[in-house]
């Protein structure tokens, strides 16, 4: 069996999910994982990647919730997927950094580009995943999410390769929902435009090499120009190594260096200062338990 699985991710969650994906999947037989970054970019999808795809027996589609819709980067890429003489069974997977159930329709878009190149989505997936913005969750949820992930994607793709399907609950009206909120996407374009870099910035060019659509450059003058084409996926801001990188308007909400998902040493780490959605998280978990705990009684495998 030949799977190929194709993800964006701005701050990296989305990668770790997509790499975990792979290393179950490669049970099965032959894996191909790549990112989506700068595809967009390019009138077709390359020849090869779009070979791939069109011979692939199952084809994976993973992304980061933003604003309860899938960024435009994967709509674009999902557009420019063939169009498939018969139908592929496909997944989505995505990663949010709250557990609400009104993340889920985040795929209503994407499921009918995907339906009207007959990709038939059967399984879906959600992973909770530290935020990149609004505030930075504590080492020990983002070890904790990470540790759970680990343990769920296992058992999602055992379950698929088993033939089940499963498919996320949407919430009523939750495509008017995702239209509205999908006012992100102008929003975050304009707010893009509004980047600024401080005196700290050492001219690293992470920032400019990393974008995933090429918006940042530098001019001869040494001066940084951000375009109309920001995705608002955090990755300049998250990861720049000076904290450099001013968000515009959502600069209180900027989340700057990566999770190291390791498990915190001392009490001072495992300090929560998140107590927002509190019992949202803790169904989450509950039910993330509870779904090991059975697996493990059954003998499934859980790694
Ligand atoms: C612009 C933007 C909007 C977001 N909107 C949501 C949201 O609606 N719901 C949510 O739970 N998380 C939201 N997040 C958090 C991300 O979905 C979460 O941190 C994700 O795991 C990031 O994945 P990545 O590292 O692969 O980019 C948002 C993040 C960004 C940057």
């Amino acid at each position: 069996m030949k799977t190929v699985i194709c993800y964006f991710s701005g701050t990296g969650n989305t990668q770790k999910v997509a790499e975990k994906f792979a290393e179950q999947l490669a049970r099965y037989g032959e894996v191909v994982v790549h990112s989506i970054d700068l595809l967009t970019l390019q009138k077709k999808l390359p020849d090869e990647l779009a070979q791939q795809i069109e011979t692939c027996d199952l084809f994976g589609l993973g992304y980061p919730v933003y604003a309860f819709n899938a960024p435009p980067i994967a709509l674009q890429f999902a557009k420019k997927l063939p169009h498939l003489a018969k139908s592929k069974r496909t997944f989505v997977f995505n990663t949010s950094g709250e557990p609400l159930k009104l993340n889920n329709i985040s795929s209503i878009k994407l499921y009918g580009y995907l339906r009207r190149r007959k990709f038939d989505v059967t399984n879906e997936y959600h992973y909770c995943m530290p935020y990149n913005i609004m505030f930075r969750h504590s080492d020990e949820m983002a070890h904790k999410m990470w540790e759970t992930a680990q343990k769920l994607i296992p058992l999602d793709a055992s379950e698929m390769m088993g033939g089940a399907k499963h498919l996320l609950e949407k919430v009523r009206f939750g495509g008017t929902v995702a239209w509205v909120m999908r006012c992100q996407q102008w929003g975050g374009q304009l707010n893009g435009r509004m980047y600024r870099v401080s005196k700290d910035c050492v001219h690293c060019g992470k920032c400019v090499n990393d974008c995933p659509t090429h918006n940042i450059r530098i001019t001869k003058k040494g001066k940084f120009r951000f375009g109309g084409n920001c995705l608002m996926c955090m990755r300049c801001a998250h990861l720049c190594p000076k904290n450099a990188i001013r968000i515009g308007l959502f600069n209180k909400w900027k989340v700057n260096g990566p999770y190291t998902f390791a498990e915190p040493k001392n009490d001072e780490e495992r300090q929560h200062y998140n107590k927002l959605l509190t019992n949202a998280y803790k169904t989450y978990f509950d039910e993330a338990e509870k779904r090991i705990a059975a697996a493990n009684a059954n003998n499934e495998i859980v790694e």
